[in-house]
């Protein structure tokens, strides 16, 4: 088992202590990070101690350790998962080769690059995040929030780690703005403009965290399968702490379709506005609110015919989701995929080389998953008995990125004119009276064991613990 050294100023299972300079460089990183987030972390929990899952080694008795504690004193460290003996690259063109340790000269900036938009996600979130403690629904979802954050300012260090460790000066000063970029600023924004939204509310919360987080899964997968080492072995730990995250989202969001078709059971009614005056959201603004998540999400995975995707695989950058589990190839030279384009106003098929479409194919895994879990959101509506089912919205809606950006299309896939977009839009976005809707459902529940009235209570504590368990205490 590898443990964390805790007697260290910066917990971690790389043996920093051995590598001076690196500390020093972290150290000296550390607190600007703490002022960071002082300054853009989750509002109010500066004097809260949260029961928090800390890490403290990567085994997994060690990696979910629960306990008590206050927010600013969290312990971000700097966990790698074991690294495998003679690991050998396994797809692209230096297949068959050793994987690298360090990082090879050629491929210095576009690993630095792949590294950095990664790492500008970490702390982009907590800032989307930071004002929603103030109208948490319960203890206990606010407890989730407060470890998602803390989580996600822990990925942070483990991009930074690697930009110190393997970048020399240009990955400190990468490092450095890593602080200074702020989520929706205009003159100095994040990277990725999903990451630029706002999350103003607990429903966008949910679905950001169902949505987004589950992207956020698809690179670390493919990351997690890189040439070079460090990176794979980083990302593989990310991704175990992913898992809760995307857990956070599903569950919110079925706890709250289970609180209104309670209602609209109990009242007999699927009237919009009677179910809103009883105070739960209504499945059409659920649906709205999934299609605008769910298109931003896809989005983020970039232009569908990209030849740095191609560059990123060929040269053992970034794999496929689950590469190791394909049994072609591995170097995809000469095959083909199929992309959407339009042709005279209609959507059409169209097959490029496969290296350049890796983005989609990413894209297209992720629909695959995401769409899995609507299908269990809507097994909670069947089971009462109600006749609506949820839909992932066609996959060149809304779009902005690639061939389908600024296209006007239906959910359902259909080419629209402006006039029509126009006339429906309110019916497939959540509009600002929905917007506002929501947000007037927003308000703080924090008592042990009260949930807010729009959503039902989870099927099981945190750890175990008992529903009224003391979560967060205020001190
Ligand atoms: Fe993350
Ligand atoms: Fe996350």
């Amino acid at each position: 088992m590898s443990s964390i050294n805790y007697s260290e100023k910066i917990p971690n299972n790389v043996n920093l202590s051995e590598d001076r300079t690196l500390q020093r460089a972290l150290e000296s990183w550390q607190p600007d990070f703490i002022n960071w987030w002082d300054d853009m972390g989750p509002e109010g929990s500066t004097d809260a101690s949260v029961y928090l899952r800390t890490a403290v080694s990567v085994d997994p008795q060690g990696w979910a350790q629960f306990g008590h504690v206050k927010m600013r004193d969290y312990r971000w460290g700097i966990f790698l998962n074991p690294g495998e003996a003679n690991r050998k690259i396994h797809f692209g063109d230096h297949m068959g080769e050793n994987v690298w340790n360090d990082v090879p000269g050629e491929y210095r900036a576009n690993l630095r690059r792949i590294i950095v938009t990664q790492g500008d996600t970490e702390p982009a979130s907590v800032e989307q995040q930071r004002h929603l403690g103030l109208t948490a629904p319960s203890m206990y979802d606010l407890r989730n929030l407060f470890q998602i954050n803390v989580e996600e300012g822990r990925h942070l260090w483990a991009m930074v780690y690697l930009l110190h460790k393997h970048f020399g000066r240009d990955g400190r000063e990468e490092a450095d703005a890593l602080l200074q970029r702020r989520s929706g600023q205009e003159d100095n924004p994040r990277i990725l403009q999903a990451f630029n939204e706002q999350t103003p509310d607990w429903l966008s919360f949910f679905m950001f965290t169902y949505f987004t987080d589950r992207d956020g899964k698809f690179p670390l997968c493919a990351l997690a399968e890189s040439a070079f080492d460090p990176l794979a072995r980083t990302t593989k730990f990310m991704l175990t702490e992913e898992a809760h995250h995307m857990f956070v989202g599903e569950s919110g969001i079925s706890r709250i379709i289970q609180r209104t078709c309670q209602k609209m059971n109990e009242l007999r009614t699927d009237d919009v506005k009677k179910l809103r005056e009883a105070g739960v959201i209504d499945l059409p603004t659920l649906q709205r609110y999934l299609n605008f998540h769910f298109s931003v999400t896809i989005d983020l995975f970039g232009a569908d015919e990209s030849s740095n995707a191609a560059t990123f695989y060929s040269t053992g950058l970034k794999g496929r989701y689950e590469e190791g589990k394909r049994t072609d190839d591995h170097q995809l030279r000469g095959q083909i995929y199929k992309l959407l384009s339009v042709q005279n106003g209609q959507l059409v098929e169209k097959e490029v080389p496969m290296l350049n479409a890796l983005n989609e194919v990413l894209r297209d895994d992720y629909i695959k998953d995401s769409i899995a879990g609507v299908d269990r959101w809507n097994k909670v509506i069947e089971k009462a008995g109600i006749p609506f089912r949820l839909k992932a919205p066609h996959k060149a809606f809304n779009r902005n990125i690639g061939a389908l950006a600024g296209l006007k299309v239906s959910p359902e896939g259909r080419v629209l004119s402006e006039g029509e977009w126009k006339s429906n839009v309110d019916h497939w976005l959540p509009s600002g009276s929905d917007r506002a809707f929501v947000a007037s459902l927003m308000g703080r529940c924090v008592e042990p064991g009260k949930f807010a009235n729009w959503i039902a209570p989870p099927a099981m504590g945190i750890n175990r613990q008992p529903m009224d368990f003391e979560y967060v205490r205020f001190n």
